[in-house]
């Protein structure tokens, strides 16, 4: 059985010997659903690394089987909002293609925010295709097939392959589900296909990983008595957004831990701190839990901080003692 690959629990940026039996070209699918492209892609490239990114367990489930099934050493998924993804997973300048097959299947107005295809998505695919790199794109929305083509037309980093905005077939491609579906309900597809060119681009900012945060704080309050005085709270500073959602406290060990939500720029995490107690009588440690694979950027040491400075509030015989906190 394939080992379940996480977002937040591999290398950042990946490390393709770590994934796969060798290096080599690397592919890449975002939205793969049901894995057939994906495979597709793997068996029909046996040279390159196929790697597919989503954000369905479900089809993360259905793609690991069929990878497992056929004994495929070049591919293996990763679960993960594609966004994030290229941010901190892929370097600039090192992937070979990608493929997008109907992303966006309820695509309308409102969705905007939520739309993969936008300026902040091509800006960064086209900072991690390699010189000569390619993007595959395909929908069977008209007004989609549109935006699209207004949005890659007008990045200076990529060149259209076709002498029209799209094609409406390719010779050789098999067919995904939602295109099957598409034809069955009376659309017809839309394929771009954009290589990189030699055009200087800008490679977004990314978030950065950090060395572990802790706080050491001192406290006449036991875990009980600090978690029954907690209130949620939300916080922003310099792009960061901080909730904290819950605190639970197991009052026999004197601890307690936090949920928390931190939302930077490039990442989402949703994960527990904990309070513990030191050696020292009436001390504490504040720090990341492995639940939730929390990985230490600018934001986490955030969060570190706030819960430690909140508890530090909470009395007059209570201060933060020390603080490993970047920023
Ligand atoms: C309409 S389906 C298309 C599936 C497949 N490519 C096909 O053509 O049959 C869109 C897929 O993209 C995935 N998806 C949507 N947004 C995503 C994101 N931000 N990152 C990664 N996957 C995403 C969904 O889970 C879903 O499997």
């Amino acid at each position: 059985m394939l080992q379940k690959l996480n977002y937040l629990t591999v290398d950042w940026p990946l490390r393709q010997e770590r994934l796969f039996t060798r290096v080599a070209p690397l592919i890449v699918e975002i939205g793969f659903g049901n894995g057939d492209f994906l495979v597709h892609l793997a068996e029909t490239n046996p040279d390159c690394n196929i790697l597919g990114l989503e954000i369905s367990s479900q089809s993360m489930d259905k793609a690991e089987a069929k990878i497992d099934k056929r004994g495929l050493n070049n591919a293996r998924a990763i679960h993960a909002r594609a966004e994030t993804a290229l941010s901190h997973l892929l370097a600039p300048e090192t992937v070979q293609a990608f493929h997008i097959n109907n992303p966006d299947p309820w695509f309308k107005k409102k969705h905007h925010r939520r739309r993969l295809i936008k300026r902040a998505t091509v800006d960064l695919l086209t900072s991690r295709l390699a010189p000569g790199g390619q993007l595959h794109l395909a929908t069977d929305i008209l007004d989609y097939a549109e935006m699209a083509h207004e949005l890659l037309s007008g990045t200076p980093g990529l060149s259209n392959r076709f002498g029209t905005p799209w094609v409406k077939e390719i010779a050789g491609r098999i067919q995904t589900k939602y295109e099957i579906k598409g034809y069955r309900e009376g659309r017809s597809a839309h394929f771009f296909c954009y290589e990189r060119n030699s055009a200087p681009v800008q490679h977004p900012p990314v978030v950065k990983e950090l060395d572990m945060p802790h706080l050491f704080l001192q406290s006449p309050l036991d875990a009980g008595e600090i978690v029954k005085r907690f209130e949620a709270t939300r916080a922003h500073a310099d792009g960061v957004h901080i909730a904290i959602l819950n605190a639970y406290a197991n009052p026999s060990r004197n601890t307690a831990v936090f949920e928390v939500v931190v939302e930077e720029p490039t990442i989402e995490q949703h994960v527990l701190l904990s309070l513990s107690p030191r050696e020292e009588a009436g001390q504490y440690i504040v720090k990341l839990t492995a639940v939730g694979y929390a990985r230490p950027t600018y934001g986490m040491h955030q969060a570190v901080a706030a819960v430690g400075e909140w508890v530090a509030s909470l009395d007059e015989g209570s201060r933060v003692l020390e603080r490993k906190i970047r920023g």
